[in-house]
C-alpha cells in the first residue's frame, strides 16, 4: 500500500482560532479522508507551536506559567477540531519531551556539520512574528514587512545558520521542479530572497526563556521557527523513539500551509533539510488568506468569523463546503455571511439537498421505497451516466493537485446535471401512466446511482452529512466506496431507499443575517471595551490655589495648518477673545485642519510659551484619550462667548 503523509502547520496557541485557521486543517482533513478512501496508507500531522517570547509574555500577562497557558489554549483547538470532525493521526505539542530531545539533537548535528556557528546579531526584530529583519526588509514605514508593526533595535549572542551553500538548489527547487504550487509564487520568493543573496539566519535567542534550550550552550534557546519546522519529522520518530515511523512516511507528500508563512517554508525549511542531507517534501500548497468583507480577521477589530457558532447553526460540514469552495489555490477569499447563507441555500439546500430528497420521496410515492426490478431506458439516461462515469476520475486529478476548490465544483456539476435529468424525464407525469412503470424505475435508479457517486466521492469533505445520505439512498459501505465510485449500475435492482429527515434545511437569509451581524456587533463592542487603554491613575491631590493657577477658557479656531515638518503637528490661530494667538498640537493624525476651522475648543491659556518643530505655541488645546489610543479634541458648548474661563 503507497503511503501519503500531510502536514498543516503546528499552530500557534494564541487567543481563539477563527474560520481563517480552519482553513488549512480542514483542506489537509478533506485530502487526508480523501487518500484514505483511495487506499493510501495515510498518516495526517497536526499540532501546536508553543514556544517564544510572545507565549512567555501572555502567560505573565496573565500570571500562569507558558505551559499552563498552553495547554489552556490546546484545549480548546482540540475541541474546535473534533467540531469540524478533522481526523488527524497524529497531534504534535512543541513542548512534547520528545520533539524537545529532538530538536536539541537536531540542533547539534547541524552545528557539528558546521552549517551552524556563533555570532553576534544586530538587527531589527518583530516579537508578534518572532522574526528578524534586515533594513532593506523592512516595510516603506520601516516596520515589519510582514505584520506591519513596529520592530525593535536588538543585539544579542546568537548562533546562525548557514544558509548561502543551498541557495542554487533552492532557486531550482522552487523553479524547475514541482514543489511550490502555485508555481507562480516562485517569482516572488526568487526576486525578494534568493536573488539579493541568501542571509545567514539566526537561529539561537538569549533575550527570553520560553524555549528549546541548546544543551551544549543553555543560555540559547532554539529560534521558534526551528524548533517548529523540524515538527513535520520529530513527530514520526525522527532523532527521538516515540515515533518509528519516519522511514516509512518521510518525505511529506503535501505541506498545507497559507502564504504568510511561505517563506519559510519554501525557503528555509528545504535548506536545513539539504544541511542534514534529508531528502525534501514533495509538495508545498500555499493557499492566501480567509478575510472578512476583504478585511483581516484580528480580535481587536472584533470581525474574527467563529467556526463554533457557525458549525453549530449550520453544522460542521456546511461550513467546511462553503470555505473549501470559496478558497482557489494561492488566492484570497474574502469571507461574508451573506456569501456564506446563498452557498449553503444553492448548493446544499436546494442543489444537493433537494435532489436527494425529490429522489427519495419519489421512490418512496410510486413504488412503496423498493424500485421494482423492471427497465426501460430512455433519452437523457446516457448524457446523465457518463457525466457521472467521469466524474470520480476528475476530482482524483484535482485533489492529487491539491485543488479542492475545483474538485467540489466538478462533483456539483454532476448535482446540477442530475437535476436537471429530473426536469428533462418528468417522473411526476411518468408517475400518473400505468404503462411507464419500468421507465420511472430507471429515472429513479439512475438518480439514485448518481447520488451514490456524488455522496461517496463528497465524504472526504463533508463527512457527517454524506453518510446519512448514503443511508437514504440504501446504499451500503461497500457500495459507497471508492472503487465504486467509477461505476454505474452497482445498487441492487430492487433497491429500497429509506426516507429521512432534511439533511440541510434551507436558511432564512434575512433573519440570520441579522442575528449574525448582532453577533458580530457585540463581538466588535466586547473588542472595543477590552481594548481601551488602563486608566491613568489619578495625579496627587492639590489645593484650589494650586488649581487657580491653570487659566482654561474658551477659544475658536480662526484658521489651522499642518507643519510641513512634521507628520503629528497641526498649527491653529484662534480667538481668545482678547485677540489672536497661535497654538501648535499634536493632534494632526487624528484631526483634519477643516475638522476644527469654526469650532470652539478649550485652552489651557497661560502657559509660558514653547517652541515645537521651530513653531511658537503658546497654549494648549484640551483633548481626551481615547480608546483606541487616539487623542480626542474636547469641544465645549459651542455657544458660550471666546475668552470665557473655566472654573
Ligand atoms: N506556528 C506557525 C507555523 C509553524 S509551521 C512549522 C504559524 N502559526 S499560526 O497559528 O499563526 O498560523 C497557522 C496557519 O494558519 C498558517 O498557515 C496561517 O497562515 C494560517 N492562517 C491564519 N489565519 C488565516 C486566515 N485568516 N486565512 C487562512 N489562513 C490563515 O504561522
Amino acid at each position: 500500500m503507497s503511503k501519503f503523509y500531510i502536514t498543516t502547520p503546528i499552530y500557534y496557541p494564541s487567543g481563539s482560532p477563527h474560520i481563517g485557521t480552519c482553513y488549512t486543517t480542514v483542506a489537509c482533513d478533506s485530502i487526508a479522508r480523501y487518500k484514505r478512501m483511495q487506499g493510501f496508507d495515510v498518516i495526517f500531522l497536526t499540532g501546536t507551536d508553543e514556544h517564544g517570547l510572545k507565549i512567555e509574555e501572555k502567560a505573565k500577562e496573565k500570571g500562569v506559567t507558558p505551559k499552563e497557558y498552553v495547554d489552556e489554549i490546546v484545549a480548546n483547538f482540540k475541541r474546535l477540531w473534533e467540531r469540524m470532525n478533522i481526523s488527524y493521526d497524529r497531534y504534535i505539542r512543541t513542548t512534547d519531551d520528545y520533539h524537545v530531545r529532538a530538536i536539541q539533537s537536531i540542533f547539534k548535528k547541524l552545528y557539528d556539520r558546521g552549517y551552524i556557528y556563533k555570532g553576534e546579531y544586530k538587527g531589527k526584530y518583530c516579537t508578534p512574528c518572532e522574526s528578524f529583519w534586515t533594513q532593506s526588509q523592512l516595510d516603506e514605514n520601516g516596520c515589519c514587512p510582514e505584520c506591519h508593526r513596529e520592530v525593535t533595535e536588538a543585539k544579542e549572542e546568537a548562533y546562525f545558520f548557514k544558509m548561502s551553500p543551498f541557495a542554487d538548489r533552492i532557486e531550482k527547487l522552487l523553479t524547475e521542479t514541482d514543489y511550490l504550487r502555485p508555481a507562480s509564487r516562485a517569482t516572488e520568493l526568487v526576486n525578494n530572497f534568493i536573488k539579493p543573496g541568501l542571509e545567514d539566519l539566526c537561529v539561537s535567542r538569549t533575550s527570553f526563556t520560553w524555549g528549546i534550550p541548546v544543551d551544549f550552550d543553555p543560555k540559547h534557546v532554539v529560534y521558534v521557527w526551528v524548533d517548529a519546522l523540524f515538527n513535520y519529522c520529530t513527530a514520526l520518530g525522527f532523532e527521538n523513539d516515540r515515533y518509528d515511523d519516519y522511514d516509512k512516511y518521510w518525505p511529506a507528500d503535501v505541506h498545507m500551509v497559507a502564504k504568510d508563512i511561505m517563506r519559510f517554508h519554501a525557503i528555509i525549511w528545504p535548506a536545513m533539510l539539504m544541511a542534514l542531507d534529508m531528502p525534501l517534501p514533495k509538495h508545498l500548497a500555499v493557499h492566501g488568506w480567509i478575510t472578512f468583507n476583504g478585511q483581516k480577521m484580528s480580535k481587536s477589530l472584533g470581525n474574527i468569523i467563529d467556526p463554533f457558532i457557525l458549525s453549530d447553526r449550520y453544522g460542521a460540514d456546511a461550513i467546511r463546503y462553503h470555505i473549501l469552495r470559496e478558497m482557489a489555490l494561492g488566492a484570497d477569499s474574502s469571507f461574508s455571511n451573506e456569501i456564506m447563507i446563498n452557498r449553503i441555500n444553492s448548493d446544499l439546500a436546494n442543489g444537493l439537498g433537494n435532489l436527494v430528497s425529490r429522489t427519495v420521496a419519489m421512490a418512496d410515492k410510486y413504488f412503496g421505497g423498493t424500485l421494482p426490478t423492471e427497465r426501460e431506458k430512455g433519452e437523457f439516461d446516457d448524457d446523465m451516466i457518463n457525466e457521472a462515469l467521469a466524474l470520480r476520475a476528475k476530482v482524483d486529478e484535482y485533489i492529487e493537485n491539491t485543488q479542492i476548490n475545483n474538485a467540489l465544483a466538478e462533483i456539483f456539476k454532476l448535482v446540477s446535471r442530475a437535476n436537471k435529468y429530473i426536469d428533462e424525464t418528468t417522473p411526476w407525469v411518468l408517475g400518473k401512466d400505468e404503462t411507464k412503470k419500468a421507465r420511472l424505475a430507471s429515472v429513479l435508479y439512475n438518480l439514485l446511482e448518481a447520488i451514490r457517486i456524488i455522496a461517496t466521492l463528497l465524504s472526504a469533505f463533508m463527512p457527517e452529512t454524506m453518510p446519512e445520505i448514503l443511508e437514504q439512498i440504501g446504499a451500503d459501505k461497500e457500495q459507497a466506496s471508492y472503487e465504486n465510485a467509477a461505476k454505474f449500475g452497482v445498487l441492487a435492482q430492487n433497491v429500497a431507499v429509506r426516507k429521512g429527515g432534511i439533511i440541510f434545511p434551507r436558511i432564512d437569509v434575512d433573519k440570520e443575517i441579522n442575528e449574525l451581524n448582532s453577533i458580530l456587533a457585540s463581538q466588535q463592542e466586547q473588542a472595543k471595551q477590552e481594548s481601551a487603554p488602563e486608566l491613568v491613575p489619578i495625579a496627587e491631590q492639590i489645593d484650589i490655589d494650586t488649581f487657580a493657577k491653570s487659566d482654561l477658557r474658551i477659544a475658536k479656531v480662526v484658521s489651522c495648518e499642518k507643519i510641513k515638518s512634521s507628520k503629528k503637528l497641526l498649527c491653529l490661530h484662534l480667538d481668545d477673545g482678547f485677540g489672536e494667538r497661535q497654538v501648535v498640537s499634536g493632534i494632526a493624525q487624528w484631526y483634519q485642519p477643516e475638522d476644527l476651522i469654526g469650532k470652539k475648543v478649550i485652552i489651557v491659556a497661560n502657559l509660558a510659551p514653547v517652541k515645537l518643530c521651530g513653531v511658537e505655541s503658546n497654549g494648549m488645546i484640551c483633548a481626551a484619550d481615547a480608546p483606541d489610543g487616539s487623542a480626542r479634541v474636547i469641544f465645549p458648548d459651542q455657544s458660550l462667548p471666546c475668552g470665557s474661563k473655566i472654573r
